[in-house]
């Protein structure tokens, strides 16, 4: 709970007065690692590009102090850091939650903040570079003037491996741009419970599919550049179960499904929650963040046989294991234990985010009473530092302002997307395509004319932001307008009011789901508001023939509604090309979306199966899969 109402950018008080309550003074000054002796730097060897990656880490943990190790294990938010303490604890990675962006919003602006820290990093003893991390979910969205992708939803209704290849490629290169070399992305959740506020995120609830695209997405985020170098660093996310998580059992008071109880048991997470990340694994993955769900009785992220039994040795994960935002914290009084058991447990970098201080003492002292062993510690470093080579930070300079390559459009390849995302479920009265026999056409609902709509969260803000306030982008009206052809007659009103009752040939619902994340978007109810549902009535009432386009993050329950509509159209989050949309109304692409999960009728048939049944073993409104083609 605190984790969210903390968010974002503020340091809890509470926890640095616990802080210094546990720790206090010259012990405090021991445990960080004052007093302990440095290792001379005579003979270092790391930046010798000729010894293997192996050996190059060999010598660079030989050469650190306790308090440098445990330096590289803190995963800080970048306002949270006090000016000189990247370099004094020597901080191994910093990131912008959703919505921290720099002082000026711009790649420009990003580049100088991130190259800020980097040098700073560079000036601590050892001059270990940092991972910086950011949530590019649906391209570097967080960045005004950066394409916005479909949410992974809508790839998931694609099926398209290839595209989704293309679109991580186009993502790493506006990270790139932006100094950005992490990604907290792709999400290898598999959602089976519509009211999750999270549903969106995730490609699909088949396991087989997440394991297809989600491999993919690391090809394309870490396709080698020269030298060798990972451009990006991918993330899989969320270690593990957290599709399968519980209605009513979360942990935060805030919410009902999110950060919530995966009741599922441990064969089951082998034979269908694991292998979507064995295969983002066996596709290069370096990173895996384990969620905020609670497994067997217990925090997740306590748990050693999952974290350092199953995703290290049976699956022989290389990398690291990052917690996510406040993971290890949340819920809990003693963080000291909190601490123990998560690092125990085979956390590597902890996404603290914000008192570092504690976390470095906790360790520290956690350390010398034997709590954590140093070959523990050594393993989290050689993990960190194994994707810091990869990406090359060692070996390729900072990027500066002046050398950085601007944010790329990619609208293309998102309008291909969007147009391959669409999915068709319903077609009577040959609605659609739109034929040259339609001239009189007319346009309503709230998601028509609004980018930050169809863009959902994780766009600039964490929490998206409702209306057309980013600077580019195309609205789904705008692609219709820009395609109806000169002489059919268009006509917008959101509400769906116009001032002749003549009858239009077509009407045109755009309606959906103001924008949200995490738990803020858990929805015991999910469902079309009442301000579309009058849309739609009123253009029932004007036009002979309605097709309804849900722009949403998930399956909505419009089992009640739907019978009087003529066509149906899935649109998920379609992001800032909403010219795709009138390519396929029109007839110019072929609609070739299916749905990646069950469209259900009724909230009582929830949790889906992960093989696209129902709870309750009843018919759902359309199946896994289902999709019409004209
Ligand atoms: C989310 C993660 C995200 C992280 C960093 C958390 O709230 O659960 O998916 O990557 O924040 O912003």
């Amino acid at each position: 709970m605190r984790r969210l109402l903390l968010r974002k950018n503020q340091t809890p008080l509470s926890v640095c007065l616990f802080a210094f309550f546990i720790c206090g003074g010259a012990s405090g000054l021991y445990l960080m690692g004052f007093f302990e002796s440095v290792p001379s730097l005579a003979d270092a060897k790391w930046h010798d590009t000729s010894l293997t990656t192996e050996e190059r880490i060999d010598d660079l943990i030989a050469h650190m102090t306790l308090a440098e190790k445990i330096g590289q294990m803190a995963l800080v938010e970048k306002n949270s850091v006090a000016a000189g303490d990247v370099a004094r604890y020597g901080i191994g990675g910093m990131l912008s939650g959703a919505g921290a962006k720099p002082a000026t919003n711009t790649s420009e602006g990003w580049v100088t903040m991130i190259a800020g820290f980097q040098s700073e990093a560079r000036t601590s003893r050892l001059g270990i570079p940092l991972l910086y991390g950011a949530d590019a979910v649906h391209g570097h969205a967080l960045v005004p003037g950066a394409t916005v992708f479909p949410h992974q939803i809508g790839l998931g209704a694609t099926g398209d491996a290839a595209l989704v290849e293309q679109i991580a490629a186009a993502t790493a290169a506006n990270l790139q741009a932006t100094g950005v070399n992490w990604n907290y992305a792709p999400n290898l959740d598999l959602p089976q419970d519509i009211r999750w506020g999270r549903t969106y995120e995730a490609f699909s609830n088949d396991p087989l599919l997440v394991r297809r695209l989600g491999a993919a997405y690391v090809r394309g985020l870490q396709s080698t550049t020269t030298g060798g170098h990972i451009p990006v660093l991918a993330t899989l996310k969320h270690y593990a179960g957290l599709g399968a998580m519980r209605w009513g059992t979360s942990l935060n008071t805030n919410f009902q499904i999110d950060q919530a109880v995966t009741p599922v048991d441990m064969p089951a997470l082998e034979e269908s929650y694991l292998p979507p990340f064995a295969s983002a694994i066996d596709a290069g993955a370096l990173s895996v963040m384990v969620g905020l769900n609670t497994w067997d009785g217990k925090r997740l992220i306590t748990n050693r046989a999952l974290i350092d039994g199953e995703l290290k040795t049976k699956l022989g994960f290389k990398g690291f294991v990052v917690s996510d935002w406040y993971g290890v914290y949340e819920g809990r009084t003693n963080l000291f234990a909190a601490t123990v058991e998560a690092v125990n447990a085979g956390v590597d970098l902890v996404m603290l985010p914000f008192d570092y201080k504690t976390f470095v003492r906790n360790v520290s002292l956690a350390n010398r009473l034997g709590f954590v062993s140093t070959a523990r510690i050594d393993d989290a470093v050689r993990r960190i530092l194994r994707a810091k080579f990869a990406l090359g930070l060692f070996d390729v300079p900072v990027a500066s302002n002046a050398a950085t390559p601007l944010l790329t459009q990619h609208e293309t390849l998102a309008r291909t997307a969007v147009a391959e995302s669409l999915v068709l479920l319903k077609n009577e009265h040959h609605t659609l395509p739109i034929t040259p026999a339609v001239r009189h056409i007319r346009v309503a609902g709230s998601a028509a004319d609004n980018v930050g709509q169809q863009s959902g969260a994780w766009t600039v803000e964490w929490q998206g932001i409702d209306g057309n306030w980013l600077a580019h982008g195309t609205s789904i009206l705008a692609g219709i307008k820009a395609r109806t052809p000169k002489n059919t007659f268009l006509e917008y009103n959101a509400s769906g009011t116009f001032s002749t009752k003549r009858e239009a040939d077509l009407g045109i619902a755009v309606v959906g789901e103001t924008p949200y994340a995490e738990g803020w978007g858990d929805s015991a109810y999910p469902i079309l508001r009442n301000d579309d549902l009058t849309a739609i009535k009123n253009l029932q009432a004007t036009c002979k023939k309605v097709v309804v386009i849900i722009v949403s993050g998930r399956p909505l329950l419009i089992a009640n509604e739907v019978g009087s509509w003529d066509a149906l159209v899935a649109a998920w989050l379609p992001g800032t090309a909403g010219e795709g949309v009138a390519d396929v109304l029109f007839g110019d692409k072929k609609v070739m979306g299916t749905l990646p999960l069950p469209w259900p009728k009724t909230s009582e048939q929830v949790p889906l199966t992960l093989d696209g049944k129902t709870a309750d073993g009843t018919e759902v409104l359309f199946p896994r899969y289902f999709g019409l083609a004209y």
